[in-house]
């Protein structure tokens, strides 16, 4: 039990999403919650989400929305606190939201008022917050955990790991969370940049002078598609179907993007016989935005008119159109990531409580651990799940 100098329940590392969502739910289950990050202000990544205004949930979360080494894993939290729960205490709160798209829900305002949400909800639990505190040491000994941190020293029977993942480091992330995991012998599945834009060499490298240009495409690798719209950037791939698909991307692979997928079947063939005096050129342009579409036919190399084109070449050309190969040389790394991929090993822990199985008392929530979601607001809709079922065991 704590002694009357250590009065915490449970310490909970990383005033992120997770964090302060398992706090204040177990301050208000009556823990004694004490909180601490190395960040001088708290949910920094939430402030900078949605562009300022936090896709905060999806309305469509289901499991196989996310990866991880065990797809099962998430199930348990993701289904006792869903979308629905989370939307209850944005009401709660009076914060105006609104549908954006595939089920994204956005505030209306401001990202601020989910953090300012989640710190009175910490505030209603008595949770203690403490920044601008750099973890030095943390050690396990006779049933408590000791956390030395900005020249203090806390102790409690419980210790969260919500420190998530090293994605956009300027802001204060790190793999502080794997280190930590390892320490305390859990193992770490290989952490990768995901849900980052994908980097073009070689023969690709032509399709970065195209960069600006954005059009909607379905991405493909393997058996996984994303129909949303592609950016071609200085660097090589971007916008929301190439973040989704560089998730399940790996090094060496090539992704597909069908640049026609509103085109029916045999449609070049059709154009030729309505437009035989027009070019594949001109053809491409009434679908694709003009020096895209220009680039393609040059790639294509049919020079002359549709009606001199055989078929066959025609057909070979539209397949080609939709399923164009493309080996990324890489991803724009952790600097321009959304999420880490991978993590703190689900096999190691408890999916109904994040509780490591061979360390009592030592939990791990959001991003920390190896569950990530599509684009979207998939991963706070896993940040706040796994912080509450975390916060239901403390
Ligand atoms: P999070 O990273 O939020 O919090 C970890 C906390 O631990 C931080 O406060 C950090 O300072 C602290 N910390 C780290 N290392 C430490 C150390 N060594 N010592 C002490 N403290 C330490 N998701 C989504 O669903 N919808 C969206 O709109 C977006 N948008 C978005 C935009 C951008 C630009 C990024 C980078 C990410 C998103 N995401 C997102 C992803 C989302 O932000 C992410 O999945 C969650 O913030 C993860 O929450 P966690 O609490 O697990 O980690």
């Amino acid at each position: 039990m704590p002694s009357q100098s250590d009065p915490y329940d449970a310490i909970v590392l990383g005033a992120g999403g997770a964090g302060l969502m398992c706090a204040a739910v177990a301050g208000q289950r009556g823990k004694r919650v004490l909180v601490i990050d190395h960040a001088d202000q708290p949910g920094k990544k939430i402030l900078i989400s949605g562009g300022g205004r936090c896709n905060f949930t999806n309305i469509h979360c289901a499991p196989d929305r996310f990866l991880s080494a065990n797809p099962h894993f998430a199930k348990s939290a993701l289904g006792r606190y869903t979308p629905t729960d989370f939307l209850a205490l944005v009401e709660r709160h009076g914060i105006a939201w609104h549908e954006k798209t595939l089920g994204q829900l956005f505030c209306d305002q401001s990202a601020r008022q989910i953090v300012a949400m989640l710190l009175a909800e910490c505030e209603a639990g008595g949770v203690v917050i403490r920044l601008n505190h750099g973890i030095t040491a943390v050690t396990h000994a006779d049933g408590l955990f000791t956390v030395a941190h900005g020249g203090s020293v806390a102790r409690a029977p419980a210790l969260v790991i919500a420190t998530g993942g090293p994605a956009i480091p300027k802001i204060g992330a790190t793999g502080f969370a794997y280190d930590l995991a390892r320490q305390f012998g859990l193992k770490v599945v290989e952490p990768r940049p995901a849900l980052v834009p994908l980097t073009l060499g070689g023969e690709d490298l032509l399709f970065r002078s195209l960069s600006g240009v954005s059009t909607p495409v379905i991405a493909r690798h393997g058996k996984t598609a994303f129909r949303e719209a592609a950016l071609l950037t200085h660097r090589g791939l971007s916008g929301p179907a190439i973040l989704q698909i560089s998730s399940y991307w790996r090094h060496g692979s090539a992704i597909s993007l069908d640049f026609l997928p509103d085109a029916p079947a045999g449609w070049l063939v059709q154009a030729k016989g309505s437009k035989p005096r027009a070019s594949v050129t001109s053809a491409l342009r009434g679908h694709l935005p003009d020096r895209l579409a220009d680039a393609l036919a040059e790639r294509l190399a049919l020079p002359g008119d549709l009606g001199n084109i055989p078929d066959r070449k025609l057909e070979e050309a539209q397949r080609r159109l939709s399923a164009w190969d493309f080996t990324p040389n890489g991803t724009e790394g952790f600097a321009k990531a959304e999420v880490t991929i991978g993590g703190i090993s689900t096999a190691e822990l408890s999916s109904q409580t994040t509780e490591a199985r061979r360390v009592p008392g030592l939990y791990a929530v959001g991003e920390a651990v190896d569950v990530t979601g599509w684009l979207g607001g998939y991963n706070f809709q896993w940040a706040w799940a796994s912080g509450w079922a975390a916060a239901q065991a403390l």
